[in-house]
């Protein structure tokens, strides 16, 4: 999978993608990342990337002229094969996804989405916003990764490049390691413990020490069903609930 992210800072970027996953993916030939310095594509003799808005007001607007250079600069060089397993169907056009508060709200079913891509292209935006011809003839796809404002799209474009890297087959070590993840199933994780078996007299479920798979993830499926009713009833709607799930629920009130 490639990354291409357009950005002002790609300064920003060393640390998050220089360790632990992500570093790793790229090691491994599972992942490009291509950070694209935006004022590089910029024409004039300053440099400029923003100007004042049309109309007044304050604030500066990113000019359209290096992000279009930019990211069709970047769709003309033809991306290296990648290592990995070939993919099937899915992949059509690479998205030109613009980071924004007014997107469509990231979530782990866009995550999986994306991931079926070949290719992501990325526009961090700052200051007041993009010039709004970028949104409308350049941009595929707008997101945003929660409703709050952050100073520009790049942690958000870090967000999308970490949620995405680690569901690609052969990222993670353990295949099955993504399936159970919270939000994956619609529900949150259940509880996680390792040894030592009692910490400051606190005790691991005996359940999990009963080497009784079954009866495990029984229990496992109810501490999540009871986790999300506690924290995210709102999940509950939309989750694939079976019949014992939702006895189990009305044990607990929830109707
Ligand atoms: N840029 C500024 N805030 C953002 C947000 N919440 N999501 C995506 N991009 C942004």
């Amino acid at each position: 999978m490639r990354f291409d992210i357009f950005t002002l800072f790609p300064e920003m970027f060393a640390g998050p993608f220089g360790a632990s996953i992500i570093h790793r993916a790229q090691e491994m030939g599972r992942v490009q990342i291509a950070l694209h310095d935006i004022r590089a594509y910029a024409t004039d003799k300053h440099r400029m990337t923003d100007d004042t808005p049309y109309g007044g007001g304050g604030g500066m607007v990113m000019k359209p002229e290096p992000i279009f250079a930019a990211v069709e600069s970047a769709l003309r060089a033809e991306p290296p094969a990648m290592a990995g397993p070939a993919r099937t169907g899915v992949s059509l056009q690479s998205p030109v996804i613009l980071l924004t508060p007014q997107g469509r709200r990231f979530t782990q079913a866009v995550a999986q989405e994306l991931a079926a891509h070949e290719r992501l292209l990325l526009i961090c935006g700052r200051y007041e916003g993009v010039d709004e011809r970028v949104r409308e003839h350049l941009v595929t796809d707008e997101v945003s990764v929660g409703d709050y404002v952050l100073s520009g799209g790049e942690i958000p474009a870090m967000v999308i490049v970490d949620a995405v890297t680690r569901l690609l087959p052969g990222v993670l070590g353990d295949p099955a390691a993504t399936s159970n993840d919270s939000h994956a199933t619609g529900l949150l994780e259940y509880a996680h413990y390792t040894r030592p078996p009692v910490f400051r007299g606190w005790a691991v479920p005996e359940i999990l020490l009963s080497g009784n798979h079954a009866e495990i993830a029984r229990w496992r499926r109810q501490q999540a069903l009871r986790r999300t009713l506690e924290r995210r009833p709102d999940l509950l709607k939309s989750a694939e609930l079976t019949p014992a799930d939702r006895a189990f629920l009305e044990t607990l009130s929830y109707k």
